[in-house]
């Protein structure tokens, strides 16, 4: 299977934020990825409920909602109620994080975890069976437009042999700094699912870039 594209809409023109979303519909984007930041869990606030709905309602593709957030188990329902398709809180805002996956899933969406650039990925060996989607943070969430960090190729390698013990499906999802000059590399490493916030919003040509984003293969590493 070709791998996913998931446009970031944090980086997108909030006061054109219909015209942002049909580009990605029209576009070889395969879903959104929706960033929800409260200001403790990460250094930021993005937005919330009124925007994700609003955003859903012109969006003809997958939410994949990635909950920057401590307590991420108050608002599972809420954000399943408002067209998330992939809910993904982080192994570090989780203290039962099981507890959390089931709620997830018996919400009917796909459930994920996230791990930021400190987190090893041992850590999630006992969790990995249950799970759709694991996403690498490769910066430190809270901010588009940061720098790939490098080892988060080798997190994303030992991450893929370990999940083809267990669970062979799992969507190994990169967030942060993935652009047109690493994503090669990242699919070798065994990456199938890439966030791209200033890669897309910042090109002269946002669909182009997602274009030339969905083209890459694992032979045209450039790391
Ligand atoms: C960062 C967010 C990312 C961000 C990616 O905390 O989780 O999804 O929007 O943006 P770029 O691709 O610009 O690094
Ligand atoms: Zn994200």
């Amino acid at each position: 299977m070709k791998h996913i594209i998931a446009p970031s809409i944090l980086s997108a023109d909030f006061a054109n934020l219909q015209r942002d979303i049909e580009m990605i519909n029209n576009s070889e984007a395969d879903w959104f990825h929706v960033d929800i930041m409260d200001g403790v869990f990460v250094p930021n606030i993005s937005f919330g409920f009124p925007v994700v709905s609003a955003a859903k309602k012109y969006a003809q593709k997958p939410f994949d909602v990635h909950l920057m957030i401590v307590n991420p188990e108050k608002y599972i329902e809420e954000f399943a109620k408002v067209g998330a398709n992939v809910i993904t809180v982080h192994y570090e805002a989780c203290t039962h994080l099981h507890r959390v996956i089931q709620q997830i899933k018996n919400a009917g969406v796909k459930a994920g975890v996230a791990i930021n650039p400190h987190t090893p990925v041992s850590l999630l060996k006992d969790i990995l069976v249950d799970l759709d989607l694991v996403l690498v943070m490769s910066v430190n969430p809270g901010f588009g437009g940061q720098q790939f960090i490098p080892n988060s190729l080798n997190k994303v390698a030992e991450l893929r042999k370990m999940a083809n013990e267990v669970n062979p499906n799992l969507i190994i999802e990169v967030d942060g700094g993935v652009s047109i000059s690493n994503i090669g590399s990242l699919i070798s490493a065994g990456a199938n699912a890439f966030v791209a916030g200033n890669a897309v919003f910042a090109a002269a040509n946002p669909s182009q870039m997602i274009a030339d984003l969905k083209q890459v293969d694992a032979s045209s590493q450039q790391i």
